[in-house]
């Protein structure tokens, strides 16, 4: 079978990036093509390098506007011919110009158990309201936030006793398990 052509597209840390990065280097079913930032300084794009991924920046002028940087995402994307695009930490909404592109091939992870706690800060939304058990969803992106299809999602606790860090920190550990499994169950037609 012809391998999956994955590209990222990440605005921080990339953790989920770099795991799906890893798993793609031993995997059969997908090769990451490219990890695409809208932030120069950001450490996903050290990661890819770090692991011979091409990492891209793609920068935003003051005058541009949301159609016109999702132009220059889909000329960047072109040279890379992706089948899939993963969102991992990308901080922007996408257009509709840009989805309609790739329709159902785009999906995200979000840190909490949608439709709860959607928007930039599910784990600290989920700890302030003292859930005992939040996770984390994985879902095809549209144009709202965090509201297209649900793909799949895992429950993980949050104990009395943790600081948001602590929460934080084992969230992010199961998410870079999960979204590399979700990720080859898509590929295989299993979800
Ligand atoms: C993760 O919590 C993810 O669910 C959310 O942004 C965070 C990105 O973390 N969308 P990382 O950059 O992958 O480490």
């Amino acid at each position: 079978m012809k391998k999956s052509r994955l590209a990222i597209l990440a605005s921080g840390s990339g953790s989920n990036a770099e795991a799906i990065m890893l798993w793609a280097q031993k995997s059969d079913l997908a090769d990451v093509v490219c990890v695409i930032s809208n932030k120069k300084q950001a450490r996903v794009l050290e990661r890819a390098r770090d692991l011979n991924v091409a990492a891209e920046f793609v920068s935003k002028k003051l005058t541009d506007s949301k159609d016109d940087y999702d132009k220059k995402l889909l000329e960047r994307l072109k040279k890379y011919q992706p089948d899939w695009i993963v969102l991992a930490g990308y901080m922007r909404l996408l257009t509709a110009e840009f989805l309609n592109h790739y329709p159902n091939k785009v999906i995200n992870i979000h840190p909490s158990l949608l439709p709860l706690f959607p928007g930039t800060d599910g784990y600290g939304e989920a700890f302030q309201a003292k859930v005992h058990v939040s996770g984390c969803t994985i879902h095809y992106v549209d144009e709202g936030v965090d509201t297209g299809k649900i793909i799949a999602q895992k429950e993980f606790p949050l104990s009395p006793a943790d600081t948001l860090e602590d929460f934080k920190k084992r969230g992010l550990a199961v998410e870079n398990q999960f979204y590399p499994e979700v990720i080859e169950k898509l590929l295989r037609g299993q979800l």
